[in-house]
């Protein structure tokens, strides 16, 4: 167990559909410190950049249209193990074969509206933090209510 940091993105379906409050709220209440927060919208370069593993991939075009075609919001969340704790949060990438109780598999209905994004790796979510915030947009801040989510004895 270790703490980490993980991007975590809602779509501009999930902004859309309204779905904003949602979704905070389920990674709030699973104990993750939000410690980044910001509201925009991807320009066509930032978009590759982010996706830049897809290039070359037959959907990566309607893939950076689509996160591109409206606002979304962007989070940097700690916690232990945070990485593999919000892609099990996520689902599946296809919101159809994820189980009920995750995001994907509650909210969403396809595939290319799949409502957010995780950072898949370690690596992964060091890149992408550091594509979307300043150093001096992190907060790092002590919430007193952590010692409830982990207790020292365990
Ligand atoms: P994300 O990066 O958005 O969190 O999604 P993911 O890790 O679950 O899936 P990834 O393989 O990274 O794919 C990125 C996004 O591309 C779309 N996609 N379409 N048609 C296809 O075969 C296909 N594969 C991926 C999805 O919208 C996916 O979220
Ligand atoms: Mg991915």
């Amino acid at each position: 167990m270790s703490t980490e940091r993980t991007f975590f993105m809602i779509k501009p379906d999930g902004v859309q559909r309204g779905l904003i409050g949602e979704i905070i709220g389920r990674v709030e209440k699973k104990g993750f410190k939000i410690i980044g927060s910001r509201m925009l919208r991807l320009d066509a370069e930032l978009a590759s950049r982010h996706y830049a593993e897809h290039q070359g991939k037959p959907f990566f075009e309607d893939l950076v249209h689509f996160i591109t075609s409206g606002p979304v919001v962007a989070l940097v969340l700690e916690g232990e193990d945070a990485v593999e704790v919000v892609r099990g949060m996520m689902g599946k990438t296809d919101p159809r074969a994820s189980p009920p109780g995750t995001i994907r598999g509650d909210l969403g209905m396809t595939m290319s509206r799949n409502v957010v994004h995780g950072s898949d790796s370690a690596i992964s979510a060091a890149r992408e933090i550091s594509l979307f915030f300043p150093e001096n947009e992190i907060m790092v801040y002590k919430k007193d209510i952590d010692d409830w989510v982990y207790p020292q004895i365990d």
